[in-house]
């Protein structure tokens, strides 16, 4: 009965409340100055209309959202795809009707709510010619005669109702399953007002696994209509559009790859599979090298540690890429990491690895550091060393004129981008550079 109750554990923080992010001394993040209170409510109430900025998928596709609940659970969501990655031109719009039934709070992910969600109807507006030629060679003649003669740009052709089947989704690569994990934060800065985020599931990397895909992690948040981030006029560019009319974003100034400093995390970030983590990262363009901090944490919140990495080694930088401008191609090589387990259990755990396996076995102490470098990583936590990746990364500037660090997109299976063919195609959550 009790389906908004998740098991405690004994790290077990209140679900509902939490403060914000408390950064250490040093890089003052501009929220942190404000000490702002979060909070989210277990269900989440989701009425209204939530939106986003410009978005990029894994594939890479270009999108901006708008998504309206109803109190009567049926929601409309809105879907404006484009063929390049500032949100310029548009190709073509989805809209998708349904009704979502929240189910309980989710033992898998804590503070996220598990939902089941029904489609009623799906249809799809084109925008222009080119990409109606595109849709023409992904989708079979036989979703509602959409043949090259029988599509009119800007009028709604029906893909999928209630009595036709779901084989025009699934050409399209098209997947609800967002809707399958939902968590609703409302930010109280102290000088009053309110933000309100709504995240939903992730998307998986591998286009073969996406209609499948159960999400245990997040999407980038979508913003109230009514209570966002001031200003965000691209928020009301995307509120007010229709399936008829998609919202054409302003171009954004180009601007130069920028790494040099400290870049942190803006938020408690959600990985698939569990994992709640803070990143920290520094780079030295003239020495190539770079130092990266993983906090990890067992609260959706990020107050309860279970253990830190610090990972380093060195960078190239690669070509612009080839699949979204303005991003940049990289090789990272991990030399060196260090281990702390914050947690005696952790600690524990790592302590009883076989020895040579795992830093120095038997000598593992909550709060100490180890260097895995000796052991060549280790097994117990998927780390080898030495370790190369293929990166994609770029910066870009906030509505605010802050920096900020888009680094790419983890594969959802957990595995690395250990070869160029892996190299990712969207990006994690943005770091700020921090103050020096
Ligand atoms: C969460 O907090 C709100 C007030 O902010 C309260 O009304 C609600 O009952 C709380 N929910 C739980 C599960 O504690
Ligand atoms: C690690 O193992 C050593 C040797 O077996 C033991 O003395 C020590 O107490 C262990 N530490 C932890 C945190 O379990």
């Amino acid at each position: 009965n009790k389906v908004w109750e998740v098991p405690t554990d004994p790290f077990a923080s209140p679900f509902n409340h939490s403060e914000g992010l408390q950064w250490e001394h040093g890089c003052q993040y501009r929220h942190l100055q404000e000490s702002v209170r979060i909070t989210a409510d277990i269900p989440p109430r989701l009425d209204g209309t939530w939106v986003s900025t410009c978005e990029v998928r894994p594939g890479p596709e270009f999108l901006t959202r708008s998504y309206t609940f109803h109190p009567s659970r049926h929601f409309q969501a809105l879907q404006h795809y484009y063929t390049d990655s500032s949100c310029e031109y548009p190709a073509y719009s989805l809209m998708i009707r349904g009704k979502l039934r929240l189910r309980h709070a989710s033992w898998v992910t804590r503070g996220a709510t598990e939902a089941e969600h029904h489609l009623n109807r799906v249809a799809i507006v084109i925008h222009s010619l080119a990409a109606k030629q595109r849709i023409a060679t992904r989708l079979p003649s036989i979703c509602t005669g959409l043949t090259l003669a029988g599509v009119t740009p800007g009028k709604p052709h029906e893909l999928y109702n209630t009595r036709a089947g779901r084989g025009c989704l699934a050409a399209l690569g098209f997947t609800m399953m967002e809707m399958g994990l939902i968590r609703v934060e409302t930010q109280h800065p102290s000088h009053g007002g309110k933000v309100q985020e709504l995240l939903l599931g992730d998307v998986h990397t591998d286009w073969t696994q996406r209609t499948q895909h159960r999400p245990t992690g997040y999407q980038e948040p979508l913003q109230n209509a009514m209570n966002h981030i001031h200003p965000c006029p691209v928020c009301a560019l995307v509120y007010r559009s229709s399936e008829q009319r998609p919202p054409v974003l302003p171009r954004r100034p180009a601007s130069a790859l920028y790494l040099a400093g400290r870049w942190v995390s803006q938020r408690c970030e959600t990985r698939p599979n569990v994992l709640f983590l803070t990143r920290d990262f520094t780079f030295d363009p003239e020495q190539h090298s770079w130092e990266g901090v993983y906090r990890h944490y067992s609260d959706p919140t990020c107050s309860q540690p279970t253990f830190t990495l610090r990972a380093s080694g060195h960078y190239a930088q690669g070509n612009p890429s080839a699949k979204i401008s303005a991003a940049t191609d990289f090789v990272f090589k991990v030399t060196a990491v260090k281990v702390t387990a914050a947690e005696q259990s952790i600690a524990k755990l790592l302590n009883a690895t076989r020895p040579g396996k795992c830093g120095r076995a038997g000598s593992w102490e909550a709060g100490v550091e180890q260097d895995l470098t000796p052991t060549e990583g280790c097994a117990l936590l998927g780390i080898k060393l030495p370790h190369k990746e293929y990166e994609l990364l770029k910066t870009e500037l906030d509505h605010r004129k802050h920096p900020l660090l888009f680094i790419g997109e983890r594969p959802t299976d957990g595995s690395s981008p250990d070869r160029p063919q892996r190299r990712p195609t969207s990006f994690q959550a943005p770091m700020a550079l921090c103050s020096s």
